[in-house]
């Protein structure tokens, strides 16, 4: 674990209009400026300009949280990772469980996005994570092997350092449910374990694996002290910059 940093990660959502992230990202900057761990706001494309802007010269990275796979084209309404590049854009989710519920996104176009994010110079957060069905059903290690495996097909080892794993239990997004720290540890272990037999250990240990579904201030440090677990995508907490603060202050 010593050799990972650890990484906090916001995932805003579709919440806060430009005005609203700039008092946003305002209010988080001076409170993590000491982190000792990575910090990534993941906004939504019309906040990229202004939280930018705000960014620019702090420790905080900047993502959006979709790209689409082609470079340019008809695909009205999408945003490539080449625009999210020129515009200084550094991180980019793919695969969140909400693309994948709401929006049709499947194993096989969460890889085309990461290939496109990846050839553009993004780094990715890849969100992997099985719903309550498919925990009951006792498939939730096949399930996120599986779509480890896809996500990375045709991914190289020098570019698998520019990708970080999110694991999202489905049923703990936003429903204050958290996995329990044992539960968080054991996928985040079954992610590495199966980056190691696509690549090698020594790749597999270098690779952050973040927890995300309901963390808190409150929850934190024991999902962060898990030995697998090397960070968090946060949610609700990351549009509160006193919890996300706090939730990096844990992670440092
Ligand atoms: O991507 C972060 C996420 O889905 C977790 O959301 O609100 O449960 O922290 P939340």
């Amino acid at each position: 674990k010593a050799i990972r940093k650890a990484v906090i990660a916001g995932n805003w959502k579709m919440n806060k209009t430009p005005a609203e992230a700039k008092e946003l990202i305002n209010g988080i900057k001076p409170l993590v400026k000491d982190a000792a761990c990575g910090v990534v706001c993941c906004v939504p494309y019309v906040d990229l300009p202004v939280v930018l802007e705000a960014a620019k010269g702090s420790n905080i990275g900047v993502g959006a949280e979709n790209c689409h796979w082609e470079k340019s084209g008809a695909f009205t309404g999408e945003i490539s990772a080449e625009m999210l590049a020129s515009m200084g854009v550094e991180y980019v989710i793919i695969g969140h469980s909400e693309r994948r519920q709401y929006f049709g996104e499947t194993n096989e176009t969460v890889n085309k996005r990461i290939r496109a994010a990846l050839d553009a110079g993004l780094r990715v957060i890849l969100c992997v994570g099985e719903s309550l069905q498919q925990r009951e059903q006792g498939v939730t290690s096949e399930l996120v092997a599986m779509q480890t495996k896809i996500a990375l097909d045709g991914v190289t080892k020098d570019e698998l350092a520019h990708i970080i794993i999110a694991y999202e239990p489905i049923w703990a997004i936003g429903t204050g449910k958290t996995a329990t720290s044992e539960q968080a540890n054991e996928v985040c272990h079954t992610i590495r374990a199966t980056v190691a037999s696509l690549y090698d250990q020594k790749a597999a240990d270098a690779l952050t694996v973040q927890y995300g579904g309901s963390m808190k201030p409150g929850n934190a440090a024991d999902l962060l002290a898990q030995p697998d677990v090397d960070g968090g995508l946060i949610g609700g907490a990351s549009l509160k910059p006193q919890d996300f603060a706090a939730i990096v202050k844990a992670a440092s």
